[in-house]
């Protein structure tokens, strides 16, 4: 069984379709990139799979449970975590509280517990406490974890972001764009980190527009156009796929550079 199945969903906004009969399923353990020219509907298709919205048709099955028309705090309960495309930290609290906020979903003793050995004896707030520096230093910000995240830079935010996602302890999470405005060092760094969050078992599924940034770490590549599917395959297979050629071309896909 698929950890996630995207069945044949339709969202349209007043009278325009942007996600028209889409399907996929992404597989345990895999990472999955979904990529699509900007307007595609891709961030539309996150926000229907976390539940922020409602599809019009189409079924979300994740872990075997039917989700499609659950809140999105549920949702978050079963295990879907997800960052947005624009930065959704609060500047008011520091790093570390912000990381915390990501544990307000319902503990549950997951294999992220079992691989960071957090004793199962302790009190629960000085084990959220816990596993959020755990989470910091994850991610390598472990020596900020007091400041305000308004003097982080731009990179160091989009790790913040991760790390709080990672919070929740996610069986699936869901980067929107984690890569954009990163330079060439906080990219292969990124690379990194969600190859490690995939070797504990997570499971990830990112937007993302640059194609080097997509060869080095994903599994398998989904194209979305104009909301419709219309390649998937593996990095390389779908680069050379002429569909995909064609949505992107002069779009600036294929010299690996950010098209938005
Ligand atoms: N709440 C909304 N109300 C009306 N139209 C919307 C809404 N959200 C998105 N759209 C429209 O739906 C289409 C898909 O938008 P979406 O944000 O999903 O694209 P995207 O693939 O994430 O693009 P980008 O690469 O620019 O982030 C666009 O035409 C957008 O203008
Ligand atoms: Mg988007």
């Amino acid at each position: 069984m698929p950890l996630l199945e995207v069945v044949d969903i339709e969202k349209s906004f007043g009278g325009l379709m942007v996600i028209a009969g889409f399907s996929m399923s992404v597989e345990r353990g895999e990472i999955r990139a979904l990529i699509g020219p900007n307007g595609a509907g891709k961030t539309t298709l996150f926000n229907v799979i976390s539940g922020l919205l409602d599809a019009s048709t189409g079924r979300v099955i994740l872990d075997s449970v039917d989700i499609t028309r659950m809140e999105a705090d549920k949702i978050a309960r079963l295990g879907l975590s997800r960052t947005f495309q624009i930065s959704r930290l609060f500047p008011r609290m520091n790093v570390l509280e912000n990381v915390l906020i990501g544990r307000h979903v319902e503990y549950r003793r997951g294999f992220w517990a079992q691989a960071l050995r957090l004793p199962g004896v302790r009190k629960e707030e000085a084990e959220h406490l816990d596993a959020a520096r755990e989470m910091l230093s994850f991610v390598g910000l472990e020596d900020k974890a007091e400041l305000s995240p308004d003097v982080l830079t731009h990179g160091e935010r989009r790790l913040l972001e991760i790390a709080r996602g990672l919070a929740h302890e996610p069986t699936l999470l869901m980067l929107d764009e984690p890569a954009a405005g990163l330079n060439d060092t906080e990219s292969r760094g990124l690379i990194a980190l969600l190859q490690a969050i995939k070797a504990q078992g997570a499971t990830i599924l990112l937007i993302e527009h640059d194609m080097k940034f997509l060869m080095s770490v994903s599994d398998k590549v989904t194209v979305i156009n104009q909301g419709e599917k219309i390649a998937e395959g593996r990095p390389d297979e779908v680069q050379n796929d002429e569909r995909v050629i064609e949505a992107y071309l002069g779009r600036g896909l294929l010299a690996g550079s950010d098209p938005s």
